[in-house]
């Protein structure tokens, strides 16, 4: 029973995850959230001191946490991008010499094809084909996936500007909301009405392309209705009315998806997805469409080292490996379940 040792720092968050034939059995986690919280957004230099800092000892404790020592470990998975380049050095440097010590293959994952396969941790093995749907701080992203080891990952469309999670947390600003603006927007929305305001619908049009999103024209009017608004602010009806503007794009398309591809599964990734509107609508419309939708918790949904390591599980069984000149790719392009 191969195991495989995951190792993800494209952004803020340390991850460790150990997972054995296909099952997650240690993690370990640390976060530099507080230290960018003054800032209102991700430093990539205090993220990568603290990987760097980090790094070791949460090493250490998720092996103790799986029981296991270095000894078991069959290979060890990275996310090599797409993230910030800095924070992905940091990750990559330490696999490297782990692969060197260890003397096990070495994996550079996508870190998208890591979302992916954190379904796969919930539910066991990922529906072929599926619709994946992936929203966070850093992407929105949807993917046409089939067999995750044999077939390329198709990315069906992107933002163009801001990720779903941002405008989130850009607005939560303009409100004056505490950051990560996400989590609190979700919970004042529900006090408010989501048709009181008329918010933009990016890239929603017929003639626009069907599966990119846009959020940056709709943080700008939020701002601008913000500046405007004369009295009190309707703060709830705000929230609401954004949310419901954001949480519409992202159902229409990604069931739009699922028609033309076909597919009988939709799966959802990304730290958005604890959005409880994105949840309610997703999961009404795909049951209208007789389609299943499949959410893993939340703590596979954020970012976590268990997704990398599941996706570099995939690669040990096929026997490939990525050499170790293998580099940081911030801005990756999917073309594959992994980087080579
Ligand atoms: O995947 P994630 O934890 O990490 C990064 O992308 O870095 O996603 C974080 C993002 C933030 O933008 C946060 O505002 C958003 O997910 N988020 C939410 C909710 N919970 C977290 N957005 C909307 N509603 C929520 N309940
Ligand atoms: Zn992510």
């Amino acid at each position: 029973m191969p195991v495989v040792v995951g190792i993800e720092t494209s952004c803020d968050e340390t991850g460790i995850g150990v997972v054995r034939d296909g099952e997650l059995i240690g993690e370990a986690l640390a976060s530099s959230m507080d230290e960018h919280a003054r800032f209102g957004g991700v430093v990539p230099e205090v993220a990568a001191r603290a990987h760097l800092e980090a790094l070791v000892p949460a090493m250490e404790l998720a092996l103790t946490s799986a029981g296991i020592t270095s000894d078991d470990v069959d290979a060890i998975a990275v996310t090599a991008g797409p993230g910030l380049a800095t924070a992905l050095q940091v990750g990559l440097a330490a696999a490297k010499a782990y692969s060197i010590a260890w003397g096990v293959p070495l994996y550079g994952v996508h870190h998208l094809a890591g979302h992916v396969a954190a379904d796969a941790l919930a539910h066991g093995a990922l529906p072929n084909p599926c619709v994946v749907l992936i929203v966070s701080g850093g992407h929105t992203s949807l993917l046409y996936c089939r067999d995750l080891v044999d077939d390329p990952i198709e990315h069906l469309g992107d933002t163009l500007d801001d990720a779903a999670g941002e405008a989130f947390d850009k607005v939560g600003r303009v409100l004056g909301l505490p950051f990560p603006g996400g989590p609190a927007i979700d919970r004042i929305a529900r006090e408010g009405n989501p048709t009181a305001i008329a918010f933009p619908r990016g890239l929603s049009r017929p003639q626009d392309p069907r599966f990119e999103f846009s959020f940056s024209g709709l943080k700008t009017a939020v701002a601008r209705w913000v500046e405007a608004h004369e009295g009190d602010l309707p703060v709830a009806d705000v929230c609401a009315s954004f949310q419901e503007a954001v949480v519409e794009v992202q159902v229409d398309k990604t069931i739009a998806a699922a028609k033309e591809k076909g597919v009988r599964s939709i799966v959802l990734g990304g730290g958005v997805v604890a959005n409880s509107r994105l949840r309610l609508l997703m999961a009404q419309r795909a049951a209208a469409e007789g389609v299943a939708l499949l959410i893993p918790p939340p703590e596979l949904c954020t970012d976590n080292a268990a997704m990398i390591a599941c996706a570099g599980f995939h690669h040990l069984n096929l026997g490939e490996r990525t050499g170790l000149d293998v580099g940081a790719s911030p801005s990756l392009s999917i073309g594959g379940p992994e980087v080579a």
